[in-house]
C-alpha cells in the first residue's frame, strides 16, 4: 500500500516478487482470461507531460484487472494552471481514487505530490530524475532477452547510448543494475550529455566496470544489450541547444551488423524520434529479431498490472475473481 517513487525503494527480493506477479498477468494481458479483482477501484491517471505508452498502459492495466480509470487529468485542464499546489491537488484527487499514477516535468514533483496524497502514488516519470516503472519493465525485458541468449544479468555488458544526462530511464535502470554483479557499462554520449556523476558513482560503488566515450562505432563489439535513448529535447534550455545533438548517434542495420555481435539485444524506451534529422534508431532494423523495443512496451503492461495488484494487495486473488471472457 505504499508509494512507488524511486527504484531506490526496491531490492532484489521485491523485484523478484514484481516479476513473478508480472509473469502471472500474461493470460489476462493476452485476453485469454479475465479477472475483476479490482472491481470498484478507481485509478487517477495524472499526466502533466506528453505520454503514449506509460499513460495508456497504466490505464489499460487497471482496466484489465477490472478497475475503472478516472478521466485523465493534464496540466492544461487542471487547476495547477491557476497556481494550485501539488500538495492541495493531491489531497483532493486522492479522495476520489484508490491509487494514482502520475507524470510531471519537474524532478521530485511526484514525491511532493505523494506527500499530500492519502492513497498510493506511482511515479510515471518526474522530469529528468526517475522513471521507475520503465526501469522495471526494462530490467524484466533484459532478463528475458538474455535468458533466450543463454545469459544472465550478472556478468552482462550493457552499452547505453544517447542523451544520458536528461534521459531518466537510464538513470533509473542503472541504479537497478547496481543490485546485480559484475556488469560492464559502456556509456556513449556527447560529452555535454554524459551520465550524471551521482549515477556513475552508484555504478562504480556497486563494483561494476564503466567506460565513458563519445564514439558509437568501435565501442559496441562486446555489448549484450544496446540501450538507445532519444535526445530529450524538451529538457534543454533552448531548441537551438537541442538541435546541436540531433542525429549524433544513429543505429541502422549496416552499423549494427558491422559493430555488434549477431545477438546483441537492441532496446529503446521509446518514443524514438522518426524525423529524418534525428532518427536514432532506423526503421531498417524493424524486422531484426534482436530488436526488443516492442517487446519492451508489451512488458510494460504486465509490469504495471503487477504493480497495481501488489500495491492494492490483490496479487494472490486474481484467480478467485476470474470471469468469462465474453466479448
Ligand atoms: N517509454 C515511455 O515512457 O513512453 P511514453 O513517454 O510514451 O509514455
Amino acid at each position: 500500500g505504499s508509494h512507488i517513487l524511486s527504484v531506490n525503494q526496491l531490492d532484489l527480493d521485491s523485484i523478484q516478487t514484481i516479476f513473478n506477479v508480472a509473469q502471472k498477468m500474461t493470460p489476462y494481458a493476452l485476453r485469454e482470461k479475465r479477472t475483476r479483482v479490482l472491481d470498484g477501484a478507481i485509478l487517477g491517471n495524472l499526466f502533466f507531460e506528453p505520454s503514449t505508452r506509460t499513460r495508456v498502459s497504466f490505464s489499460c492495466a487497471f482496466d484489465l484487472l477490472g478497475g475503472r480509470v478516472a478521466e485523465t487529468v493534464g496540466m492544461a485542464n487542471s487547476s495547477l494552471s491557476k497556481g494550485e499546489s501539488l500538495y492541495d491537488t493531491a489531497r483532493v484527487l486522492s479522495s476520489y481514487s484508490d491509487v494514482i499514477a502520475m507524470r510531471h516535468p519537474q524532478s521530485f514533483s511526484v514525491k511532493e505530490f505523494a506527500e499530500g496524497s492519502r492513497v498510493p502514488v506511482i511515479n510515471g516519470g518526474d522530469g529528468a530524475n526517475e522513471h521507475p516503472t520503465q526501469a522495471l519493465l526494462d530490467l524484466f525485458t533484459i532478463k528475458k532477452e538474455l535468458n533466450s541468449n543463454g545469459m544472465t544479468i550478472d556478468g552482462m555488458h550493457i552499452a547505453m547510448v544517447g542523451d544520458l544526462k536528461y534521459g531518466r530511464t537510464v538513470h533509473s535502470l542503472s541504479r537497478l543494475l547496481c543490485m546485480y554483479k559484475n556488469i560492464t557499462f559502456t556509456l556513449i554520449s556527447p560529452k555535454e550529455l554524459a551520465m550524471p556523476d551521482y549515477v556513475i558513482d552508484d555504478i562504480e560503488n556497486a563494483g561494476h566496470r564503466v567506460t565513458i566515450t563519445d564514439q558509437l562505432e568501435g565501442n559496441l563489439h562486446q555489448a549484450d544489450i544496446l540501450y538507445l535513448t532519444r535526445i530529450q529535447e524538451e529538457r534543454f534550455p533552448s531548441q537551438e541547444e537541442a538541435d546541436k545533438y540531433r542525429g549524433k548517434f544513429r543505429l541502422n542495420s549496416a552499423i549494427y551488423t558491422k559493430n555488434c555481435k549477431s545477438n546483441t539485444v537492441i532496446m529503446h524506451p521509446l518514443p524514438r524520434d522518426s524525423r529524418s534529422q534525428a532518427n536514432e534508431l532506423d526503421n531498417d532494423l524493424n524486422n531484426n529479431p534482436s530488436l526488443a523495443i516492442f517487446r519492451q512496451a508489451d512488458n510494460g503492461l504486465l509490469i504495471r498490472m503487477a504493480l497495481f495488484a501488489l500495491t492494492l494487495g490483490v496479487a494472490d486473488q486474481l484467480e478467485q475473481y476470474e470471469c468469462p471472457v465474453n466479448w
